[in-house]
Formats: C-alpha cells, structure tokens, sequence
C-alpha cells in the first residue's frame, strides 16, 4: 500500500475509534457507507477545517497555495492544468493536513479539453445525444488524466435570444432537447461509476434561468414568474440532476429581485426539497460577494450569511464564507446545522469519486489526447452539427469541379474555429478548411485561396475585388464567413447579428459573379444572414465545429458525408425579433399567413386599414430558419400521421407514426421531430412543444415506420393554481421535419 493510503488508512481507524467509529459496515450498502464515512469526517472536523472544505481558490502556484491547503482552508481548487500540479498540491493536502482531505480539481471542460468538440449548440445541432454522450466521455478522459475531477459543465441553461453570448454554450432553445443533451453529458463525464479514476463529477448551471437576461445581455436581470421558471427553465437542470450530477453552479442573475446565489427557493425548496439533489451547490465565481453588488448584501459578512442560509455549500473564489464564517456562528447568524450541511454535501462527492483512496493522478501513464479515436469522434460530431440552410443543387461539389476558389477569414483560422470557452485545445491540432480541402483534393483539383479579409471583424474592402476576379476564373467559390470565437460566449453579447467587418459586402461582391458561391458560416449563434441566404447558391451553417471542422465541412462539401444537422435555435429575419422561439404561447390576435408588410403598404393607409395582429411591419411575422430546420442531400417523404387512438386516459401511452420514405438519389439522415399541442389550458399554452425526435437514415427509395411513444404524462405541465399535471381536453399532434410544417393529426385527454 503506497504510503499516502497507509496514512490515510491509519487516520481512518483511528477517526472510527476515536468516536465510536468501530461500526461493521460489512452489510451497508455502498451510499450508506459513504454516508457513514461522512458521518465520521464531519465529527472530527473544527469548525476552521468546516469553512475551508467550502472554500474554492483558483489555481496561482503551488507556494502561494500552501499555506492555506496544509492549514486545511482549501477544499477545492480550479484551474490547474497538469497532472504534475496537482499532484503536488494533493500531497499537500493529503500528507500536510490534519484531516488528510483530498483538494477536488476542477476546471472548465465545456466542450473537449484538448480534442475540441463543436460548442455545446452545436452538439445540439446533432439532435444525437448518444454522440454527445461519447464527446463528453473523451473530455473526462483527456482531462482527468491531468487530475481534474470536476467539469463546470453541461450549461442547460435555455437561451432563446441570439444577442446573448453565452447561447454559444447551452443547447439552444427547447427545453426537451436541452434536457436529453444535458443529461447525456453528465452521463459522459461522470460515467456509471465515480470512482473510475476517468469519472469527471458533472456541474450543471447555470441555476437558474440564466439565459433569460433581459435584452439579451450577459448578467443582466431577469424576470422569469415561477410558471414560465418551471415549465421552461428548470426541466434541463432536473433532468440534469436526475441522470445523477454530483454538483449544481448558480448563476449571476437575479430573478424577479432575487439573485440565484442567495435564492432559498431554487436552492432549498426547489432542488432540495423538491428534487432531491444530494451533491453540492458551488457558486459562480466571486458569486457570494457578487451579492453586494447587487446590492443584495451590504457586506462580506452579509453576503456569506445569505448565501449559506440560501443552500450554497461551496464559494468560488470570493473567500467571504471562510473570512466569516465563524463570526456568523458566534453571532448565531448562521447555525452549525447549515455548515454541516454544506461540508457534508462537499465530502460526500469527494467520498464518492474515490479521491481518499486514489488523491493523485498517474504521471507517467501514456498521453490519451488527440488519439485517433477522439479525433474520429469530433470529427463525427463536427458532421453531424453542420445545419444544411440551402442548397440549389450545388452541393455536393460534382466531380466536374477543377477550380474552387476558398475565401472568407474562416477558411484557415485554426483558433477561431474551435470557438468560445476553449482553455486547453492547441489551435495547431486543429484542422481548418482550407487545409482539408487541400488534403482531399490533391492535385485533382486546383484550390486558389483569397482571406480576402484577415480576420472576421475586418473592415478592409480592398481585396475584394480581386477575390472577384479570382471568382471568375473558378468553377465554385467557397466562402468560410462568421464569427472570431471571441465574439461569442461569457460577456460577449451582440446588439447587431449581421455577419462583421467587411464579410457582407465581400459576399454580395462574390455573388454577383456567375460563380456558384457557397456560403459556409462558423459562428457561436444564430446570425440574420437573409441577404446572404439570398445571395449564395448554398448555405452550410456550423456552430464553430473544433478541431476537426475543416475534414467535416469538407467531407460535407463534396458528398463524402452527408448533412443531417437540425437548428437547434430559431434564426431571426432580424435582431429586433430577440427573443425569438419556436414555441410562443397562443397570442389573442396571431398573424395571417400574407400579412401586408412594411414597404407594400399604400401611402396613407389608415391606421387598421391592414388589421391588428402580432407581426413586424418590418421583419413580418416569421423567422428566418426556423427550430428544427435542415436540409439533406435527398429529399424525404412523410405520409400520413397515425395515432393509436384518438381518445386516451392520462395513464395511457400513445403510439403515434408514420412512414418516412427517402424519395431521393442518394442516402440521407432526417431527423424526425414529434410536436404536440395543448389546444386549451388552465393558462395559455405554447403552440407546440417538442416531445419526441429521431435520427433515421434511408437509403434511396427505402421507406421506414417511425413510430414514437408518448406516455400521456409527458404532457403534464405546471398548470393554475401551481399543480404538475396533464390536463384533459383537446390536443394536436405533429410528424414533421420541423417546427414550422407539418399536418396534425387531433387527439383527446379524457
Ligand atoms: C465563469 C462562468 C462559469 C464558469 C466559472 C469558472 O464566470 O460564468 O460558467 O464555469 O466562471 O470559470
């Protein structure tokens, strides 16, 4: 037995004596062990080693961070980045310590550490939560290989205005897809058992309705009314919870007045009481004292009694909790009760991932980054999250192509295209377009490439008409547009989501020509490219694809792979439409279909000479691209839709299908989306909500049954006055390839 487990066996045995601690646990289960263990930490603890358990710093150096750990004021750390660190930092922790407590490394893995996977709304964009679950399988495996065992991650946070950065990070706007991600995700890190030393504990955030912001801007107030809170916002994070993450982070905002880390009813009535959670509550960074900002709290020692007398069990960064923790003991601001709580919430994730058996990391074990295998896996995901926008026949590039012409400022910026949230991905490991289409094209085909513009916010026209005439010269033009990866994620919002700098009128130039333009758009959100959609004979939208987006977007330009990516996001005509989303409740005077707008109304007209419904003069009524929205290489046929009885019981299950039939030439994937209506509610309700989705691929001229079942309970809602359950009455159903189309079929709960 190396030395720091005889250390740690010993003061163990001499914990259990020391308080009665001789139980045979023999015949526990393996919670109740734990449970026990905890039991048995916590009664040696001070009230000292109580507060530092809950106390996260970020990673400066190992002397700076000494002191503080061997005192036992540490109880996690974030930002570390290799294994060597860690280790060091353990061994302090593990030997120096009084109670031997293991530090929880953790950093943010939000989309790969060192294979970098698309951004989570492009991993949404696969409506494949098996691939998402494997992308976050090989995160944990590459990052606890350098000792991290805590992931800041999956966001489930449901963003539904593209003006917010951070849009980038979630899985876009419906809460059912949101929810199969985020709990795929956990499932991927943490894996079926904690203590495999590649387990990664989970974080779900950020809790809660984050994504909310007013005007979609980063940190900005909301006002979610408990309602819309629980039947929009919270069922990722429940879902989240329920696939078993260890660990929840709050969020920045305030809701209705009350910010998240001081919220008693998300933190406690919600996900305690209600849901059960028994990990722990981390806060945002400098979150606790972020109260005082708010002004919510008129001081450290305010900010720290409201936050553990909210729920919070660990702060990250801020130190209020550790500064005054015992004073609000003393002041008896604070019971024991709460802090025991906390620490016990903490040891037992830490109990759970193994680390008082297995504290440190193997240093000298093989590198498992960038194998094969993870770069297949990104690459596959990279595929599948490409939303195929429009394509008038020239995709896929036909053989006949000699000549493409490769331009924009995204078609070779390795570290632009892995996008936002990236700390340990290498740009040099990254494969851009350019260098793909190169690789797979050979010297069959000659590629001539024109940045045009050197990066995504350029203002430089100049070159322009060169890559004009270079146009002419081509069989094709490909354009790689979109946006730098700083332009997206924390604190990075747009008021403005036209494509920057110069790229439109480089575009507008390019179309002009009588060379095919395909557009190719890298971006951390939904952008209003109308005019570009207008302008380019086809349209591929990628949500920045990481490392391996240059093989995937080639292979998906000339037909090695095929487009199956859906938006998992509506796509404005125009920013004066955030927020916008595909399931709005039923409004009093919903528009027509051919509603008169802006420049075809006659002069003069009088004031209600058009009628009074909800459109835009300007923009209309409709989106750009709706939720749910991709084309293939082929075309598919839906036939009718048929329900397995058109009156049902809310204890029965309704089989709903229909035939899909590829009616193209070559193989495709549909994603097949089941939309249900609740026709009549206590409140109004949303004119479809998503229920059910399936990837199917067909080969040509083959036709499949899909069928869905649909447990009536799935269409229970928090209803009035606040009761979760399924109402009875009229309800509509969709088999369709999107939000927007599709014929319904009518059905009754009794
Ligand atoms: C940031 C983010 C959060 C992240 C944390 C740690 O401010 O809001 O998502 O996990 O700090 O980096």
């Amino acid at each position: 037995m190396t030395n720091y487990k005889l250390v740690f066996a010993i003061t163990f045995a001499a914990l259990l004596s020391s308080c009665g601690g001789n139980k045979n646990t023999s015949s526990m289960t393996k919670e109740e062990i734990i449970e026990y263990r905890v039991d048995t930490l916590l009664s040696q603890m001070t009230l000292e080693e109580k507060l530092g358990q809950m106390n996260q710093l970020s990673f400066s150096s190992i002397e700076a961070l000494q002191p503080a750990i061997e005192a036992g004021k540490v109880g996690s750390i974030l930002n570390t980045e290799d294994a060597k660190t860690v280790n060091a930092l353990q061994h302090i922790a593990v030997e120096k310590s009084r109670l031997h407590i293991p530090l929880l490394m953790s950093r943010d893995v939000i989309h790969g550490f060192k294979t970098i996977f698309p951004i989570p709304l492009g991993q949404g964009a696969t409506f494949d939560p098996a691939l998402v679950q494997k992308g976050a399988r090989i995160a944990a495996v590459e990052a606890s290989s350098t000792g991290i065992r805590w992931t800041f991650s999956p966001m489930v946070d449901i963003a539904r205005d593209a003006r917010w950065g951070r849009m980038a990070e979630g899985y876009g706007e419906d809460p059912y897809l949101t929810s199969l991600m985020g709990a795929a995700t956990v499932r991927g890190y943490q894996t079926a058992d904690l203590s495999d030393p590649t387990a990664m504990a989970a974080c779900v955030k950020h809790f809660v309705g984050y994504g909310a912001a007013e005007s979609g801007l980063d940190y900005n107030s909301t006002f979610i009314p408990e309602r819309q809170l629980r039947n929009v916002y919270l069922p990722s994070f429940k879902a989240s919870v329920d696939a078993g993450a260890l660990t929840v982070m709050t969020s920045f905002n305030d809701n209705d007045g009350v910010p998240s880390t001081g919220n008693t009813f998300i933190l406690k009535d919600i996900l305690r009481n209600e849901w059960g959670f028994n990990g722990f509550v981390v806060t945002d960074w400098g979150s606790t004292s972020g109260l005082i900002v708010h002004g919510f709290a008129t001081d450290a020692y305010d900010a720290a009694m409201k936050s553990i007398n909210a729920g919070v069990d660990m702060e990250m960064v801020s130190g209020a909790i550790l500064a005054n923790g015992a004073k609000l003991i003393d002041d008896k601001r604070i019971s024991m009760g709460e802090i025991d709580r906390a620490v016990s919430n903490i040891l037992r994730v830490k109990f759970s991932l193994g680390l008082f058996e297995n504290p440190y990391t193997d240093e000298t074990s093989p590198s498992v980054m960038y194998t094969p295998d993870h770069l297949k896996a990104a690459k596959k995901s990279a595929i599948e999250s490409a939303i195929l926008l429009k394509n008038d026949g020239v995709l896929p590039l036909k053989k006949s192509v000699k000549r493409v012409l490769v331009v924009g400022p995204l078609a070779d910026a390795p570290y632009e295209q892995m996008g936002t949230w990236v700390f340990d991905g290498e740009k040099e490991h990254t494969i851009t377009p350019l260098a793909a289409l190169k690789e797979m094209y050979g010297d069959r085909v000659k590629v001539t490439y024109m940045s045009v513009l050197d990066y995504s916010r350029d203002r430089n026209t100049s070159k322009i008409s060169a890559a004009v005439s270079a146009a002419r010269r081509a069989d094709v033009i490909l354009a790689f547009v979109g946006e730098e990866s700083f332009l997206s994620g924390e604190a990075h919002c747009l008021a403005d989501l036209n494509l920057v700098g110069a790229q439109k009128e480089m575009l507008r130039a390019l179309g002009k020509t009588a060379t095919p333009l395909v557009t190719v758009v890298m971006a951390g959100r939904p952008l209003t490219i109308g005019d570009e959609l207008a302008e380019s004979a086809a349209v591929l939208y990628s949500f920045h694809p990481g490392t391996m987006g240059g093989p995937a977007l080639a292979e998906l330009l000339m037909g090695d792979a095929s487009p199956s990516g859906r938006t998992p996001v509506t796509f404005p005509r125009m920013v004066g439409q955030e927020p916008i989303y595909y399931a709005r409740h039923q409004v009093e005077r919903p528009a027509n279909e051919n509603e008169v707008l802006l420049y075809d109304i006659p002069v003069g007209s009088s004031q209600t000479s058009t009628g009074c419904r909800s459109f835009y003069l300007d923009a209309g009524k409709d989106a750009l691209v709706p939720f749910g929205f991709g084309l293939t290489y082929t075309t598919f046929k839906y036939g009718e839709v048929h329900i397995s009885s058109s009156e049902v019981g809310v204890k029965d299950t309704l089989t709903l299908s229909t035939t899909l039939t590829n009616t193209g030439k070559v193989a495709g994937t549909e994603v097949v989306q089941l939309y249900v209506q609740d026709c009549v509610g206590s409140v109004t309700r949303p004119m479809k909500e998503l229920k059910r989705f399936r990837r199917v691929t067909l080969q040509p001229g083959e036709s499949q049954k899909v069928s869905f079942q649909l447990p009536v309970s799935d269409l229970a809602y928090w209803t009035y006055p606040m009761v979760y359950k399924v109402e009875p009455g009229d309800f509509k159903a969709w088999i369709s390839p999107n939000s927007k189309v599709g014929t319904p079929i009518s059905f009754v709960v009794k």
